[in-house]
Protein backbone atom coordinates (compact mmCIF):
# COMPACT_ATOMS: atom_id res chain seq x y z
CA UNK A 1 0.00 0.00 0.00
CA UNK A 2 3.01 2.78 0.85
CA UNK A 3 3.96 1.90 -2.87
CA UNK A 4 0.70 2.91 -4.44
CA UNK A 5 0.29 5.93 -2.37
CA UNK A 6 3.68 7.12 -1.95
CA UNK A 7 2.25 11.09 -2.60
CA UNK A 8 -0.53 10.95 0.00
CA UNK A 9 -0.23 14.32 2.19
CA UNK A 10 1.77 16.06 -0.55
CA UNK A 11 0.33 18.20 -3.13
CA UNK A 12 2.08 18.51 -6.75
CA UNK A 13 1.28 21.31 -8.90
CA UNK A 14 1.66 20.54 -12.33
CA UNK A 15 1.92 22.88 -15.73
CA UNK A 16 0.72 22.10 -18.87
CA UNK A 17 -1.43 19.73 -16.28
CA UNK A 18 -4.60 19.79 -19.08
CA UNK A 19 -1.86 18.23 -21.82
CA UNK A 20 -1.50 14.89 -23.53
CA UNK A 21 1.48 14.16 -20.72
CA UNK A 22 0.11 16.48 -18.23
CA UNK A 23 -2.98 14.91 -17.98
CA UNK A 24 -1.81 11.34 -17.15
CA UNK A 25 0.75 12.54 -14.79
CA UNK A 26 -2.10 14.21 -12.90
CA UNK A 27 -4.05 11.59 -12.87
CA UNK A 28 -1.39 9.09 -11.84
CA UNK A 29 -0.32 11.79 -8.49
CA UNK A 30 -4.12 11.54 -7.72
CA UNK A 31 -3.84 7.52 -7.55
CA UNK A 32 -0.83 8.03 -5.63
CA UNK A 33 -2.50 10.08 -3.09
CA UNK A 34 -1.69 13.09 -3.91
CA UNK A 35 -3.80 16.57 -3.98
CA UNK A 36 -3.30 18.07 -7.67
CA UNK A 37 -3.42 21.38 -9.47
CA UNK A 38 -4.02 21.32 -12.92
CA UNK A 39 -2.21 24.19 -14.51
CA UNK A 40 -3.07 24.84 -17.99
CA UNK A 41 -3.53 28.47 -20.39
CA UNK A 42 -6.95 26.77 -21.84
CA UNK A 43 -10.51 26.94 -19.25
CA UNK A 44 -11.85 24.10 -21.46
CA UNK A 45 -9.34 21.94 -21.08
CA UNK A 46 -8.58 22.47 -17.35
CA UNK A 47 -12.16 22.07 -16.49
CA UNK A 48 -12.17 18.85 -18.90
CA UNK A 49 -9.16 17.92 -16.78
CA UNK A 50 -10.67 18.82 -13.56
CA UNK A 51 -13.60 16.90 -14.06
CA UNK A 52 -12.03 13.61 -14.99
CA UNK A 53 -10.13 13.16 -11.98
CA UNK A 54 -12.94 14.03 -9.77
CA UNK A 55 -14.97 12.09 -11.49
CA UNK A 56 -12.23 9.36 -9.98
CA UNK A 57 -12.13 10.80 -6.53
CA UNK A 58 -9.22 12.48 -6.38
CA UNK A 59 -8.63 15.72 -4.51
CA UNK A 60 -7.64 18.46 -7.32
CA UNK A 61 -8.16 22.21 -8.23
CA UNK A 62 -7.59 23.39 -12.01
CA UNK A 63 -5.69 26.81 -12.06
CA UNK A 64 -6.24 28.90 -15.49
CA UNK A 65 -2.82 30.20 -15.81
CA UNK A 66 -0.10 31.89 -18.28
CA UNK A 67 3.50 30.68 -17.33
CA UNK A 68 4.46 33.68 -19.00
CA UNK A 69 2.97 35.71 -16.88
CA UNK A 70 5.30 36.19 -13.49
CA UNK A 71 2.55 38.01 -11.08
CA UNK A 72 0.10 35.49 -12.26
CA UNK A 73 1.96 31.95 -11.67
CA UNK A 74 3.02 33.37 -7.83
CA UNK A 75 -0.63 34.32 -7.30
CA UNK A 76 -1.35 30.33 -8.45
CA UNK A 77 1.62 29.22 -6.23
CA UNK A 78 0.09 30.60 -3.07
CA UNK A 79 -3.58 29.64 -3.89
CA UNK A 80 -2.53 26.54 -4.13
CA UNK A 81 -0.44 26.80 -1.07
CA UNK A 82 -4.01 28.12 0.69
CA UNK A 83 -6.41 25.74 -0.95
CA UNK A 84 -4.24 22.17 -0.81
CA UNK A 85 -1.28 22.95 1.14
CA UNK A 86 2.26 22.88 0.30
CA UNK A 87 2.98 22.90 -2.79
CA UNK A 88 5.79 19.63 -2.27
CA UNK A 89 5.79 18.67 -6.00
CA UNK A 90 6.05 20.67 -8.75
CA UNK A 91 6.47 19.27 -12.71
CA UNK A 92 6.59 21.69 -15.10
CA UNK A 93 5.15 20.01 -18.72
CA UNK A 94 3.77 23.32 -20.19
CA UNK A 95 5.46 24.29 -23.18
CA UNK A 96 6.30 22.70 -26.40
CA UNK A 97 7.40 23.73 -30.31
CA UNK A 98 3.78 25.46 -30.10
CA UNK A 99 3.46 25.31 -33.55
CA UNK A 100 6.06 27.58 -34.89
CA UNK A 101 7.66 26.52 -37.79
CA UNK A 102 10.80 23.77 -38.28
CA UNK A 103 12.58 25.29 -40.80
CA UNK A 104 14.93 28.25 -40.29
CA UNK A 105 14.02 30.35 -42.98
CA UNK A 106 10.23 30.25 -42.16
CA UNK A 107 11.03 31.52 -37.81
CA UNK A 108 10.25 34.74 -37.28
CA UNK A 109 11.28 36.71 -33.79
CA UNK A 110 7.71 36.17 -32.51
CA UNK A 111 8.14 32.57 -33.11
CA UNK A 112 11.56 33.06 -31.21
CA UNK A 113 9.96 34.76 -28.04
CA UNK A 114 6.86 32.18 -27.53
CA UNK A 115 8.73 29.67 -27.81
CA UNK A 116 11.43 30.83 -25.56
CA UNK A 117 8.91 32.84 -23.11
CA UNK A 118 6.73 29.32 -22.46
CA UNK A 119 9.62 26.87 -22.13
CA UNK A 120 12.37 28.56 -20.48
CA UNK A 121 11.02 31.86 -18.78
CA UNK A 122 8.07 29.89 -17.80
CA UNK A 123 9.60 27.13 -16.12
CA UNK A 124 12.07 30.05 -13.78
CA UNK A 125 8.27 31.30 -13.02
CA UNK A 126 7.48 28.46 -11.91
CA UNK A 127 10.08 27.08 -9.77
CA UNK A 128 10.88 30.61 -8.39
CA UNK A 129 7.27 31.15 -6.88
CA UNK A 130 7.65 27.05 -5.69
CA UNK A 131 10.48 26.91 -3.77
CA UNK A 132 10.08 29.08 -0.90
CA UNK A 133 6.78 27.07 -0.13
CA UNK A 134 8.67 23.85 -0.82
CA UNK A 135 11.69 24.87 1.52
CA UNK A 136 8.69 25.85 4.30
CA UNK A 137 7.37 22.04 3.89
CA UNK A 138 11.00 21.29 4.68
CA UNK A 139 11.38 20.42 1.13
CA UNK A 140 10.30 19.31 -2.33
CA UNK A 141 10.98 17.59 -5.74
CA UNK A 142 10.54 19.59 -9.09
CA UNK A 143 10.60 17.92 -12.03
CA UNK A 144 11.45 20.15 -15.08
CA UNK A 145 11.24 19.13 -18.80
CA UNK A 146 13.54 18.75 -21.44
CA UNK A 147 13.40 17.17 -24.65
CA UNK A 148 15.34 14.94 -27.08
CA UNK A 149 15.40 18.01 -29.28
CA UNK A 150 17.01 19.74 -26.02
CA UNK A 151 19.94 16.93 -26.25
CA UNK A 152 20.89 16.47 -29.90
CA UNK A 153 20.32 17.68 -33.19
CA UNK A 154 16.57 16.67 -34.11
CA UNK A 155 15.27 16.40 -37.43
CA UNK A 156 11.68 16.56 -36.06
CA UNK A 157 11.57 20.00 -34.33
CA UNK A 158 13.05 23.74 -34.72
CA UNK A 159 16.07 25.73 -33.56
CA UNK A 160 13.70 27.75 -30.84
CA UNK A 161 12.74 24.42 -29.57
CA UNK A 162 16.15 23.01 -29.46
CA UNK A 163 17.47 26.32 -27.83
CA UNK A 164 14.32 26.38 -25.53
CA UNK A 165 15.04 22.52 -24.32
CA UNK A 166 18.84 22.83 -23.87
CA UNK A 167 18.25 26.08 -21.94
CA UNK A 168 15.77 23.71 -19.39
CA UNK A 169 18.57 21.75 -18.48
CA UNK A 170 20.96 24.60 -17.26
CA UNK A 171 18.28 25.83 -15.49
CA UNK A 172 17.90 22.47 -14.03
CA UNK A 173 21.54 22.26 -12.49
CA UNK A 174 21.68 25.57 -11.57
CA UNK A 175 18.60 25.40 -9.63
CA UNK A 176 19.75 22.13 -8.24
CA UNK A 177 22.65 23.69 -6.83
CA UNK A 178 21.33 26.50 -5.42
CA UNK A 179 18.00 25.10 -3.51
CA UNK A 180 19.93 21.37 -2.11
CA UNK A 181 20.45 22.54 1.11
CA UNK A 182 16.93 23.46 1.75
CA UNK A 183 16.18 19.45 0.72
CA UNK A 184 14.36 20.58 -2.63
CA UNK A 185 15.89 18.06 -5.65
CA UNK A 186 15.38 19.74 -9.24
CA UNK A 187 15.72 16.80 -12.19
CA UNK A 188 14.70 16.94 -15.36
CA UNK A 189 13.45 14.82 -17.89
CA UNK A 190 14.35 14.51 -21.24
CA UNK A 191 11.40 12.93 -23.38
CA UNK A 192 11.64 11.11 -27.10
CA UNK A 193 8.80 10.84 -28.99
CA UNK A 194 5.85 10.19 -27.63
CA UNK A 195 2.90 10.07 -29.69
CA UNK A 196 0.30 12.24 -27.46
CA UNK A 197 -3.09 13.62 -29.49
CA UNK A 198 -0.92 16.26 -31.66
CA UNK A 199 2.11 14.66 -32.33
CA UNK A 200 0.00 11.52 -33.47
CA UNK A 201 -1.60 13.11 -36.35
CA UNK A 202 1.58 15.27 -37.68
CA UNK A 203 3.35 11.58 -37.23
CA UNK A 204 0.16 10.21 -39.33
CA UNK A 205 0.87 12.19 -42.06
CA UNK A 206 4.39 11.53 -42.69
CA UNK A 207 5.30 9.01 -45.40
CA UNK A 208 5.58 5.66 -44.98
CA UNK A 209 9.47 6.11 -45.84
CA UNK A 210 10.10 9.11 -42.65
CA UNK A 211 8.05 7.20 -40.16
CA UNK A 212 10.92 4.08 -40.53
CA UNK A 213 13.99 6.76 -40.17
CA UNK A 214 12.10 7.42 -36.96
CA UNK A 215 11.57 4.07 -35.91
CA UNK A 216 15.09 2.87 -37.20
CA UNK A 217 16.41 4.90 -34.82
CA UNK A 218 15.11 3.84 -31.77
CA UNK A 219 16.77 0.46 -30.72
CA UNK A 220 13.81 -0.28 -28.22
CA UNK A 221 12.07 -0.21 -31.93
CA UNK A 222 9.06 1.08 -30.85
CA UNK A 223 7.15 3.82 -30.17
CA UNK A 224 6.53 4.04 -26.43
CA UNK A 225 2.81 4.55 -24.21
CA UNK A 226 2.65 7.38 -22.22
CA UNK A 227 2.84 5.88 -18.88
CA UNK A 228 6.50 5.59 -19.51
CA UNK A 229 7.24 9.24 -19.50
CA UNK A 230 4.33 9.46 -16.50
CA UNK A 231 6.47 6.65 -14.23
CA UNK A 232 9.86 8.22 -14.47
CA UNK A 233 8.61 11.52 -13.55
CA UNK A 234 6.76 10.34 -11.06
CA UNK A 235 9.66 8.28 -10.05
CA UNK A 236 11.89 11.40 -9.63
CA UNK A 237 8.75 13.26 -7.36
CA UNK A 238 9.05 10.36 -5.19
CA UNK A 239 11.37 9.61 -2.43
CA UNK A 240 12.53 6.53 -4.15
CA UNK A 241 14.56 9.52 -6.03
CA UNK A 242 15.62 10.74 -2.59
CA UNK A 243 19.56 11.45 -3.46
CA UNK A 244 19.14 12.39 -6.88
CA UNK A 245 19.41 15.75 -7.60
CA UNK A 246 20.47 17.99 -11.34
CA UNK A 247 20.23 14.71 -13.19
CA UNK A 248 18.89 14.63 -16.83
CA UNK A 249 16.79 11.65 -17.31
CA UNK A 250 16.68 10.69 -21.11
CA UNK A 251 13.26 8.91 -21.59
CA UNK A 252 14.29 7.60 -25.43
CA UNK A 253 14.16 3.89 -26.05
CA UNK A 254 18.02 4.51 -26.71
CA UNK A 255 17.64 7.03 -29.21
CA UNK A 256 20.10 9.25 -27.63
CA UNK A 257 22.52 7.55 -25.25
CA UNK A 258 24.65 10.44 -23.30
CA UNK A 259 27.87 9.84 -22.68
N1 LIG B 1 5.16 14.46 -26.53
C1 LIG B 1 6.44 14.38 -26.83
O1 LIG B 1 6.87 13.58 -27.68
C2 LIG B 1 7.44 15.25 -26.14
C3 LIG B 1 8.80 15.02 -26.36
C4 LIG B 1 9.74 15.82 -25.73
C5 LIG B 1 9.33 16.81 -24.87
N2 LIG B 1 8.02 17.02 -24.68
C6 LIG B 1 7.64 18.12 -23.80
O2 LIG B 1 6.70 17.65 -22.85
C7 LIG B 1 5.81 18.72 -22.51
C8 LIG B 1 4.37 18.26 -22.68
O3 LIG B 1 4.20 17.77 -23.99
P1 LIG B 1 2.82 17.17 -24.52
O4 LIG B 1 3.16 16.19 -25.58
O5 LIG B 1 1.98 16.75 -23.36
O6 LIG B 1 2.23 18.46 -25.24
P2 LIG B 1 0.76 19.10 -25.16
O7 LIG B 1 0.71 20.17 -26.19
O8 LIG B 1 -0.28 18.04 -25.21
O9 LIG B 1 0.75 19.76 -23.70
C9 LIG B 1 1.34 21.00 -23.43
C10 LIG B 1 0.38 21.79 -22.57
O10 LIG B 1 1.00 23.05 -22.24
C11 LIG B 1 -0.03 24.02 -22.25
N3 LIG B 1 0.55 25.36 -22.44
C12 LIG B 1 1.08 25.87 -23.57
N4 LIG B 1 1.44 27.14 -23.38
C13 LIG B 1 1.14 27.44 -22.09
C14 LIG B 1 1.28 28.61 -21.31
N5 LIG B 1 1.80 29.74 -21.81
N6 LIG B 1 0.86 28.57 -20.02
C15 LIG B 1 0.30 27.44 -19.51
N7 LIG B 1 0.15 26.30 -20.21
C16 LIG B 1 0.55 26.31 -21.50
C17 LIG B 1 -0.92 23.62 -23.42
O11 LIG B 1 -2.20 24.22 -23.33
C18 LIG B 1 -0.94 22.10 -23.30
O12 LIG B 1 -2.04 21.65 -22.53
C19 LIG B 1 6.20 19.90 -23.39
O13 LIG B 1 7.06 20.76 -22.66
C20 LIG B 1 6.97 19.26 -24.53
O14 LIG B 1 7.92 20.11 -25.13
C21 LIG B 1 7.06 16.27 -25.29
Amino acid sequence: MSSVLRFMGRTAVVTGGAGGIGQEVCAAFAAQGAAVAVVDISREAVDAAVASLKADGAQVRGFVVDVRDAAAVAAMMASVHDELGGPHLLVTLAGGSLGTPRDLPDITPEDVDLVIDVNVKGTLYCVQAAVPFMADAGGGAIVTTSSIGGRQPSPVTGLPYATSKAAVVGLTKRLAREVGPRGIRVNAIAPGLFLTGRLQGMYDAMPERERREVLDAIPLDRFPAIREVVDPILFLSSDEASYITGIVLDVNGGRFMPS
